[in-house]
């Protein structure tokens, strides 16, 4: 934290997270997160933060974190040596129209049940999901 010498109040802070992270199956390493970065309005473009992120990335470092992630504004964190790499929040959308309601040779109108359902993934399923992660991963490498 930076704290107001005159006052004592904080006036900016963030903190590091220590993580693990996996790349590939079995290559697990520790990587640093700096987060909840704040700064009070009246303190603002002081470079508070950017003297912060130097003892972040510093303290990081020390403790072995082979890199540094941030859910940050992507501009913002450019100044501090960040670059884009994966889109947070994101995932596949899937439209129930896009779901085969009825084998492909049904008409129109025809009271054939549907050929594929829509539920919510349950405990029973996760190997089915690991198996399938595991594969599409192997793709990206
Ligand atoms: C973003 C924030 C932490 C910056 O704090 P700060 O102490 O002013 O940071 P610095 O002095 O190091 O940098 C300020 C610079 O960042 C820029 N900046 C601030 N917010 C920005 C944003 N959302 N997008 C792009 N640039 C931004 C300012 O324009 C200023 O640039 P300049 O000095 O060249 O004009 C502060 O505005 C804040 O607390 N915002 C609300 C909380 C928040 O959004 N936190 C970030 C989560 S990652």
């Amino acid at each position: 934290v930076i704290a107001d010498t005159k006052t004592g109040s904080i006036v900016s802070s963030t903190c590091l997270i220590p993580q693990k992270f996996s790349y590939e199956e079995g290559s697990v390493f520790g990587a640093g997160l700096p987060e909840l970065v704040g700064t009070h309005p009246d303190c603002r473009r002081r470079g508070l933060v950017g003297e912060q992120f130097e003892a972040l990335h510093r303290w990081s470092e020390e403790r072995g974190h082979l890199m540094q992630a941030i859910g940050g504004i992507p501009y913002y964190c450019r100044r501090f040596g960040y670059e884009m790499a994966v889109y947070m929040g994101k995932g596949r959308r899937s439209y129930a129209n896009d779901i085969p309601a009825k084998p492909s040779h049904a008409t129109e109108g025809d009271s054939a049940p549907r050929s594929h359902t829509l539920r919510p993934a349950s405990p029973n399923d996760v190997r089915f999901l690991a198996d399938l992660h595991q594969e599409v991963s192997r793709r990206l490498r």
